[in-house]
């Protein structure tokens, strides 16, 4: 990650200019709020995506850091969306929006966001960029939609939980690393491999993610352990343990999903860590890793390749 943010410190500047300048609104609330969320921080891997995609094939112009500051905004629209269905009340080590200004504000500020972005997307003029552009916060709404659809729901099973990564998650890397491909000037080849990249990588990140919900450091995620468990939420490592574990834990586990809440949570966290289910997600995000690698083969060598490829790596090692 040091090494990635300091081979992009000159570009991630002028990302950041942009994300400055765009984010102003004549409205204190607006501004209140989008600037909290902003000076919280974040990895910047989305933008980096842009960054790294478009530099490994040669593009050196300023609509890579347009492009940047418009997925980081779709990004922290969906987080203030986010943090408000899942009643989060910590995000980037300080509290929620939704903890601090309230529910109202932060999905009336994720609006502002969202449509700031497509403010800046039109300027830019191209009809493929808003194409992609808008299907992809498209299919992030269907994600999470589809997730509150199976929230307390014990009985999904893998294919329909990587359904929803694919969709929440994935979507937004996939979309970032297309369009810094295309606006390197790709063949529709490329431009497929580049896309698959992005989703295999954004796949592995959300299932590391919700393995670190049972194993992460609060203080190095900056949000609360058991988010998800709480809200009754059927992420892999639980229904590794339904289908795994032994039957107490199973029938605990079945039961925590259907009813939500932290009473059991140090049961449930001795089942997750003992049934061996925090491997098995590992291990399904190494193979995505691994895909995503392949999908780089035609990409000629450079520096940007090698961090693309690094990036894959922290995806899954990550442990914020
Ligand atoms: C959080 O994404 C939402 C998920 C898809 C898990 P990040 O972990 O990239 O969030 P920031 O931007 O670094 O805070
Ligand atoms: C992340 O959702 C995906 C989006 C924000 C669209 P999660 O609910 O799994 O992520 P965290 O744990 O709140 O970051
Ligand atoms: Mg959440
Ligand atoms: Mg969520």
């Amino acid at each position: 990650m040091q090494a990635l943010q300091a081979f992009l410190a000159a570009d991630m500047q002028r990302v950041d200019a942009v994300i400055r300048s765009r984010l102003r609104s004549e409205v204190v609330l607006v501004n209140q709020v989008a600037e909290y969320i902003i000076d919280s921080g974040g990895k910047r891997l989305r933008p980096a995506l842009v960054l790294l995609t478009a530099g490994a094939m040669g593009f050196d112009g300023e609509a890579s850091h347009v492009l940047a500051a418009v997925i980081e905004f779709i990004h922290t629209a969906t987080l203030l969306h986010d943090d408000v269905v899942d009643e989060s009340d910590l995000r980037r080590g300080r509290d929620t929006a939704n903890a601090l200004f309230g529910n109202a504000a932060s999905v009336l500020v994720g609006d502002f966001l969202y449509s700031r972005a497509f403010q800046m997307m039109v300027e830019l003029g191209q009809m493929r960029v808003m194409q992609i552009l808008s299907d992809a916060t498209n299919i992030i709404a269907e994600g999470e939609v589809l997730q509150l659809m199976n929230c307390h729901n014990a009985d999904i099973n893998e294919q329909d939980y990587l359904h929803v990564i694919r969709y929440k998650t994935a979507k937004l890397f996939e979309a970032a690393a297309r369009l810094g491909a295309i606006l390197g000037g790709v063949d529709v080849g490329q431009e497929q491999a580049f896309a698959a990249y992005g989703m295999h990588l954004g796949t592995a990140f959300q299932l590391i993610d919700d393995v670190l919900d049972y194993s992460g450091d609060m203080s190095e995620i900056g949000k609360n352990l058991g988010d998800d468990l709480a809200e009754g939420k059927p992420t892999l490592p639980l229904l590794y343990v339904l289908q795994q574990g032994d039957a107490s834990q199973s029938a605990l586990v079945r039961s925590a999903i259907e009813h939500g809440g932290l009473q059991q949570f140090d049961a449930i966290l001795t089942a997750v860590r003992t049934s061996g289910a925090l491997d098995y997600t590992r291990q399904r995000a190494q193979e995505e890793s691994q895909r995503a690698l392949s999908m780089l083969s035609d990409v000629p060598d450079s520096p940007y390749r090698q961090h693309l490829v690094n990036l894959a790596q922290f995806a899954v090692d990550r442990s914020f």
